[in-house]
């Protein structure tokens, strides 16, 4: 018996040591300096939620189905697509990711979507000149690699229509997939510039021609504005009609960002209680960028162990409208003054009625046929959002600093 005990002693001592370093380990993780992080893609602690996202696009990624993701700016399209490239078994498939936002034309597509294809199909220490050495003969490209082990080799082609046809580069990302065995799926974030092209229905549908026809590249296109993404891929007229499985992005849930936020609060030993969350959330509509910046304002205004006040999160607010305010101001100053009387209708609640009599003579909006050119004036500058014939204002922060520094 005694030797029984004696014997389980040292067991004993070694499974609570074991959990008091487990403990150990996972306070110390509780009290890692967590930042909030707004304006640029998010990962590992700062990124929240988007379970259900996150598996429908794993799968369609893993099974071949093409995708087009939309949701308004910053809501988490960008952070949501690099958490699922970096999920794939890169021995079966390779994602390539660009940006169609700075392409005007074409070929400036052409050349953004073969350097992109090259240099993220190719490690370092590959010759990326392999994959594609008869289709970069004919050029002579600029490349510039950092010195930093793991930034991106940037790469200038100078492909133009006398070089390279446009089915010889929409082929090239079949031709790499076949050449290294895996799959590709292509991610091209604010796809909706396309119907900024020239000549655009041509460009599009020289694109599906050629897309529909690959068995070993998919696309993931997202976009920005529903409007566009709408007119692009819904309408059975149009060449991108039924390309994909079209996936609408939510707001993460109040109740995701309860835990996220306080977690974040914990390293400084400062509290926050839920409902205070609920208000700050909805202050900001929560769109994902402004909750993250919103709490980083309020945590930086506490002091260690601080708990937080109804108050901190008013002068917070108020701190995030000053700082938004030159660019606010500056958005506003090239309106005119019927575009701005818009606004002034929208916010007092007229989202699907300014073509009304009443409304437009009630906000002095014009004729009702200036009312789509207000519309249109709107949504080009990125001021205002349309859901079939809804109209909202699309950033809830600016929205607020009408109402409060601008009309009353
Ligand atoms: N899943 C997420 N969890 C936490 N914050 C997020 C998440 N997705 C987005 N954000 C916040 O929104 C910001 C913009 O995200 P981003 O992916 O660039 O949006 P989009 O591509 O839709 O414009 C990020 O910097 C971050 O502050
Ligand atoms: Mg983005």
């Amino acid at each position: 018996m005694q030797k029984g005990c004696r014997a389980l002693l040292p067991l004993r001592i070694s499974s609570i040591l074991y959990h008091f370093l487990q403990n150990v380990s996972i306070m110390k993780e509780e009290f890692e300096k967590r930042e909030f992080v707004f304006g640029v893609a998010v990962e590992d602690y700062n990124f929240t939620d988007r379970e259900q996202e996150t598996r429908q696009l794993r799968m369609n990624f893993e099974s071949g189905v093409n995708t087009i993701l939309v949701s308004p700016r910053r809501w988490g399209k960008t952070s949501l697509v690099k958490k699922v490239a970096r999920m794939m078994d890169t021995e079966r498939v390779m994602v390539v990711y660009l940006d169609m936002f700075p392409c005007k034309t074409e070929y400036d597509f052409y050349n953004t979507l073969s350097a992109a294809l090259l240099t993220q199909t190719a490690s370092r220490k590959e010759l990326w000149m392999e994959n594609a050495r008869e289709f970069v003969a004919r050029l002579v490209p600029k490349i510039s690699i950092s010195p930093e082990p793991n930034s991106d080799i940037s790469l200038s082609l100078g492909i133009t229509p006398a070089t390279h046809s446009p089915e010889e580069i929409l082929n090239l990302p079949e031709q790499i997939a076949r050449q290294k065995g895996k799959r590709i799926i292509v991610c091209i974030d604010e796809f909706q510039q396309i119907g900024e092209f020239a000549d655009s229905i041509t460009v599009q549908k020289r694109l599906r021609s050629v897309w529909q026809h690959q068995h070993l590249t998919n696309y993931c296109l997202f976009g920005s504005k529903k409007h566009l993404m709408t007119n692009l891929f819904g309408l059975r007229s149009k060449p991108f009609y039924q390309f994909g499985q079209m996936m609408y992005l939510s707001k993460i849930p109040i109740s995701a960002w309860i835990g996220y936020i306080q977690s974040h609060f914990a390293w400084k030993g400062c509290h926050i209680s839920d409902e205070i969350i609920t208000e700050l959330c909805t202050l900001v509509e929560q769109q994902s960028s402004y909750v993250q910046q919103l709490a980083g304002i309020v945590l930086s205004m506490l002091s260690e162990g601080q708990t937080t006040t109804s108050d901190h999160l008013k002068a917070a607010f108020s701190f995030l409208l000053d700082a938004c305010t030159p660019l606010f101001k500056q958005q506003i100053s090239t309106l005119t003054g019927y575009q701005l009387n818009c606004l002034r209708a929208i916010i007092a609640g007229h989202h699907s009625d300014l073509g009304e009599r009443s409304v437009r003579d009630g906000f002095d909006l014009g004729s009702a046929s200036n009312i789509p050119r207000l519309k249109n004036a709107l949504l080009e500058r990125d001021l205002i959002e349309l859901d079939g014939r809804e109209v909202t204002i699309s950033d809830p922060v600016f929205a607020r600093w009408l109402r409060e520094c601008v009309i009353s």
